[in-house]
C-alpha cells in the first residue's frame, strides 16, 4: 500500500508529536517508584545527616520515599560518578557540596563534566567548618594549636572524607596558611573520622560544623575557630577565626541537590519544588539551626541559581587547588 505523501508527513508530524507527548504524560506521571538519594559520603556523616532530613520532607511533597544510598570513596567522586551515569528519568539524585561538585573538579581526572552533566536541581544550605582536636590536645585556643602542630608536625595527624572532600580541602588550606605538612588520614565520611576524634585516635578534623555540633557541646572534643568572620548563633562561644587569629580563612561548606543531564525540565522543577517546601518547612529549619546550618535564602534556592553560584565557586577555588598541586593520592 503506497503511503500519499500528505499522509506521510502527516504521520511522521503525528509521531514525532508522539514521543513529546509520552514524555510529559511521563514527566506528569512522576514520581511513580521511589527515588535515590546518592549521598558520597558515610552514614551519620553531615551529608548523609541532612540528606535524609530533606529526603523525608520531600517525600511529603512527592508521595514517594526517596531513599538514601551511601557510595563512598574517593573524596565523594565514586558516588557523584554513580549519579552523573544513571538514567536521567529523575529517579536518581545526587547530593553533594563544594568539595564533591565543584573542587574534586580541580583534583581528580574525572570521566564526566562536573559542571556539566549534572543538571542542577536546587541549592540547600550550608554552613561554616570548624577546627576542632581531640580533648588530650593540650591547646587553650587556635594560636595554642598551630604551635602545638608546628611542635609536633611528623606526627600530628589530619582526620578527613579523603581527597578534594571539606574536610580535606579544609585540611589543606589550613595548613597552607600556617606553613606545616601534617598527615591526613582518609575516611569514608567525617561521621567515621569524628568517632575516631572523639577516640582520640587521631588529632584534628577541620569539619562541617553540622558535624562538630553535638560532640563540641556534649564535650567531647575541642573547638577553636569557625571559618566565617561573624560568630554562629548556635555557638556563639567559639570564635571567628579572624578573631582567633587567622584573619580570612574562611570556607562556607554548601550543599545541593543534582540529576542527570537530560532529566526533563517538568521532573527537575517538580523536584526543585519539593526542596524549597521542605526548606520552609519550620520543623526542618529548626533542626537546621540546631545543626548550625543556614538555608540558602529562597531567592537562590532556584535551578539557575545553584548551577551559577557552582560555576563561580569553580573560577574561585580551581585556580588555588590546581597550583597546590594536590593530586587524587593525596
Ligand atoms: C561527610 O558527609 O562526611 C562530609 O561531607 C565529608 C567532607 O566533605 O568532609
Amino acid at each position: 500500500m503506497r503511503l500519499s505523501r500528505r499522509t506521510l508527513l502527516h504521520l511522521t508530524a503525528g509521531a514525532a508529536a508522539l514521543p513529546a507527548a509520552s514524555r510529559l504524560a511521563w514527566a506528569q506521571s512522576y514520581p511513580s517508584r521511589p527515588i535515590t538519594i546518592i549521598v558520597p559520603f558515610a552514614a551519620g556523616g553531615p551529608s548523609d545527616v541532612l540528606a535524609r532530613l530533606l529526603g523525608e520532607r520531600m517525600r511529603a511533597v512527592l508521595n514517594q520515599s526517596m531513599m538514601v544510598e551511601n557510595v563512598t570513596g574517593a573524596g565523594g567522586t565514586i558516588g557523584v560518578t554513580r549519579a552523573a551515569r544513571a538514567p536521567a528519568d529523575g529517579y536518581t539524585v545526587s547530593f553533594g557540596h563544594l568539595g564533591t561538585h565543584v573542587i574534586n573538579g580541580a583534583i581528580y581526572p574525572l570521566t564526566f563534566d562536573l559542571l556539566d552533566d549534572l543538571e542542577p536541581i536546587g541549592l540547600i544550605g550550608g554552613n561554616p567548618q570548624v577546627v576542632v582536636s581531640k580533648n588530650a590536645v593540650p591547646a587553650k585556643n587556635l594560636q595554642d594549636l598551630i604551635a602545638w602542630i608546628k611542635a609536633n608536625e611528623k606526627t600530628v595527624t589530619f582526620g578527613t572524607a579523603g581527597v578534594g572532600s571539606g574536610s580535606h580541602f579544609s585540611g589543606l588550606y589550613f595548613q597552607s596558611l600556617i606553613g606545616t605538612k601534617a598527615t591526613y588520614v582518609p575516611y569514608r565520611g567525617t561521621g567515621p573520622a569524628m568517632q575516631d576524634l572523639v577516640a582520640g585516635t587521631i588529632d584534628i578534623i577541620v569539619d562541617q560544623a553540622s558535624n562538630a555540633m553535638p560532640q563540641i557541646q556534649g564535650g567531647a572534643i575541642r573547638a577553636y575557630a569557625v571559618t566565617q568572620d561573624k560568630r554562629m548563633a548556635a555557638a556563639p562561644d567559639i570564635p571567628t577565626v579572624d578573631e582567633a587569629g587567622l584573619p580570612g580563612f574562611h570556607i562556607w561548606l554548601w550543599s545541593g541537590l543534582w540529576v542527570p543531564k537530560g532529566t526533563p525540565q517538568d521532573i527537575v522543577a517538580k523536584l526543585n519544588a519539593a526542596l524549597r517546601e521542605a526548606l520552609a518547612d519550620p520543623a526542618v529549619l529548626k533542626r537546621f539551626g540546631d545543626l548550625g546550618l543556614d538555608a540558602a535564602p529562597a531567592n537562590r534556592q532556584t535551578p539557575e541559581a545553584l548551577r551559577a553560584h557552582q560555576k563561580a565557586e569553580a573560577d574561585k577555588w580551581w585556580p588555588m587547588i590546581k597550583a597546590a598541586g594536590v593530586k587524587p593520592s593525596g
